[in-house]
């Protein structure tokens, strides 16, 4: 009962997806194959990582600056977690320290200052 109070919570947040259909296929028709470095920004209570991994994507990281939100994930995800690299830090001051192929964000920046997630975004792009 308390699970299912919880469940529907979290769905009646407008910004929720059980199936994040729309990001899977923007990120196929960019050309993913399962060895390309996708890093989710503000992955959070995402359910994206659960279905990369289940697609066979080998190089996947979830950022985000809240602990929970990716202890969370980690826990849904059971062995599967180890798969995954995990980020708990705040992307406007994030330094990336390996060059992504594919940069993913969803409804994770109402708050922050665009022009510094540009440049975190063209850097963690490009490389250190
Ligand atoms: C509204 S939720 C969206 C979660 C997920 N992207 C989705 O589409 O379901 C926003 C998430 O972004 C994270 N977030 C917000 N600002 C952030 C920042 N500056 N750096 C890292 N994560 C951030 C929050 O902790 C939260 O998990």
């Amino acid at each position: 009962m308390g699970g299912h109070l919880r469940q529907e919570g979290r769905e009646r947040r407008s910004w929720f997806q059980e199936n994040p259909a729309p990001s899977l296929e923007l990120i196929a028709q960019v050309g993913a194959t399962p060895a390309s470095a996708i890093i989710d920004i503000g992955g959070g209570a995402s359910r994206l990582v659960d279905n990369l991994v289940k697609q066979g994507f080998e190089d996947v990281t979830v950022l985000d600056l809240s602990e929970a939100a990716l202890e969370a994930a980690k826990a849904r995800l059971g062995d599967d977690a180890g798969q995954v690299h995990w980020i708990p830090v705040d992307a406007t001051v994030w330094e990336p320290l390996e060059a992504y192929d594919i940069w993913h964000d969803r409804a994770a920046f109402h708050s922050s200052p665009r022009t510094m997630t540009v440049r975190r975004m063209s850097r963690a792009l490009s490389g250190p």
